[in-house]
């Protein structure tokens, strides 16, 4: 399966949840997979960088690089795609032909829900119909931004994962330190608090 992570809006966790979904679906399934970093910026590659890599359940490469890792031999069940924000309309019209789920990754506040109909146009003028949902990332747990994100969503009959990623100081960490978020440390090398 492709799982391809893309959104119109920059810095909602695109990158954060697809180094996390990679892992998910590996320690699931005990699968093979690899996580593709399709962002120039390289985000996804830098953080495997920063890590002994192998203590990632996973295999991290540039996109470029993907068609001959698959010449040498190498093999996936199930890939990740991460992408950049607002891809151009080429850009994501490839991204889609071969992905079988699309998740896009949004915040729960209404300056981020705003930009999602338009994002959804654009999928439909580029004629994709591939499945998609939503993922809400970066919760404050504090809030109702959860719950009123989910029935803004629901009201427009929108797809909506029910798994959600809170927003933890963990998460910064773990990409700093090259880790999942479950292995990140405080400064003084304690294993962070990650409340359920
Ligand atoms: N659940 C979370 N809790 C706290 N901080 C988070 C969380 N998810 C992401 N972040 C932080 O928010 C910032 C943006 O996250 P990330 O890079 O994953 O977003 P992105 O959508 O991939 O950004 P870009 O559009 O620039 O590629 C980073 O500093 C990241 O550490
Ligand atoms: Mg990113």
């Amino acid at each position: 399966m492709i799982i391809t992570t893309a959104s119109d809006k920059g810095g909602v966790g695109k990158s954060t949840l697809s180094f996390h979904l990679a892992a998910a679906i590996a320690e699931i399934d005990t699968a093979k997979v690899l996580l593709i970093d399709g962002d120039v910026n390289r985000s996804v590659l830098n953080w495997a960088e920063r890590s002994d890599s192998t203590k990632l359940p996973f295999t991290v490469i540039g996109e470029k690089h993907a068609s001959k890792w698959f010449q040498k031999g190498n093999k996936a069940d199930h890939i990740v795609v991460d992408t950049q924000a607002r891809p151009s309309d080429e850009d994501l019209k490839d991204l889609l032909e071969d992905t079988d789920l699309l998740v896009v990754p949004t915040t729960a506040q209404a300056l981020s829900l705003d930009t999602l109909p338009q994002f959804l146009k654009r999928l439909e003028n580029l004629g994709a119909k591939v499945p998609y949902t939503f993922c809400l990332t970066i919760v404050d747990g504090r809030t109702k931004d959860e719950q009123d994100a989910r029935t803004f969503l629901q009201a427009h009959d929108q797809p909506v994962l029910s798994g959600f990623m809170r927003a933890f100081s963990a998460y910064t960490k773990a990409s700093a330190q090259g880790v999942l978020v479950k292995d990140a440390r405080t400064d003084a090398g304690k294993k962070m608090a990650m409340p359920g």
